[in-house]
């Protein structure tokens, strides 16, 4: 596109972003030879080479069938340095991409569920982010996710680890990912009201696989201040023009979304209905290493699919940066 320089200098806010879904088949198969983690080896494994997993990437059939691949991956992280690593490694793929903010998701349980001990996973990422701010000037937050493939009653366990660090602000909130259907989000309702009780920011991934009353959900019954995929939204009229009353952020991701069949192509998604709409959203990379592209890619394919002028994409990147859960003052800065 013409515009491409023009996106690659937009100042970029990232909200949806999976730190464990930037690990890509390179650093996977580093981490597996460095720790002795043995992937699966049947004949037909996809888990053969990098080029062979990078390839089966391009087929996923479903969320589940990716999230097989994404806690197969993860489990290559042991030590802090393979966490921040893995961090630092997005950070830089991150600026060279024009981002200036980032609010990281990652899963405490998926790794505190293999023995893997919660500061290991805390620590590496923290020191990740220190040297994002430092060297990078990027501003991040850690964003923790409770995993809803798990018991619900593994929740509290999991808040209660982290509680200290949400209260002081070390963690930025919390979110809810895996699989969603079969999982509605009031089946959290309880975490949630004690996180917002304490301050604590929220968000939850609600109307990717799963349908439009999963947003209302995520909206009546945990009173999230963001929903993150949201494609679902425009489904139900009222609900649209209450978010975009409310000002709640949407974070898209588009290449996800064809990735993982919820669309056939980016042009399905309702983004033209929401910049239309009044409706607050950013464009995001969801799992960089698993979905084809990092944020710019983002950028390009929707811009590719909607062909919006200069003058949206200022208006998008406002809401972005606006939609932040940083500072005033960073925004103004941003801005
Ligand atoms: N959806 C749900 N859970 C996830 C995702 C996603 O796109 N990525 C990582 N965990
Ligand atoms: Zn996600």
């Amino acid at each position: 596109s013409p515009l491409h320089p023009f996106l690659h200098a937009l100042p970029k806010c990232e909200h949806h972003m999976h730190l464990e879904g930037s690990l890509t088949p390179n650093l996977l198969f580093t981490l597996a030879s460095r720790n002795e983690i043995a992937l699966p080896a049947s004949a037909d494994s996809a888990f053969t080479s990098p080029e062979t997993l990078l390839d089966r990437y391009t087929r996923f059939t479903s969320l589940d069938d990716f999230l097989n691949h994404y806690y197969i991956g993860m489990s290559c992280l042991i030590h802090e340095a393979d966490f921040e690593q893995l961090a630092w490694d997005y950070f830089i793929r991150a600026k060279s991409d024009g981002v200036v903010h980032a609010e990281v998701f990652f899963d405490p349980q998926a790794h505190t569920g293999r023995g893997v001990e919660y500061e290991t996973v805390v620590n590496g990422f923290e020191k990740a982010c220190q040297r994002a701010e430092q060297e990078l000037a990027i501003t991040t937050k850690l964003i923790m996710c409770f995993v809803r493939h798990l018991p619900v009653e593994h929740t509290n366990g999991a808040y209660a680890q982290a509680e200290s660090h949400l209260v002081s602000g070390r963690l930025a909130g919390i979110g809810l990912d895996s699989t969603e259907k079969g999982n509605p989000p009031r089946m959290w309702q309880e975490v949630y009201g004690k996180a917002k009780s304490q301050g604590i920011r929220r968000t939850a991934h609600a109307g990717e696989e799963g349908p439009v009353e999963y947003i209302r959900e995520a909206l009546t019954h945990l009173d999230v201040e963001r929903v993150d995929h949201g494609i679902r939204l425009a489904d139900d009229k009222e609900l649209m023009r209450e978010v975009a009353e409310r000002k709640i952020l949407v974070t898209m991701c588009p290449l996800s979304n064809v990735r993982l069949k919820c669309v056939k192509e980016v042009g399905e998604l309702p983004i033209r209905t929401f910049l239309d709409s009044g409706v607050n959203f950013s464009i995001n990379s969801d799992d960089p290493a698993y979905f084809g592209g990092y944020i710019l890619d983002n950028y390009c394919a929707v811009q590719e699919a909607f062909g919006f002028t200069m003058k949206e994409w200022e208006a998008i990147t406002k809401a972005s940066v606006n939609g932040s859960w940083c500072d005033d003052s960073r925004k103004d800065t941003i801005l």
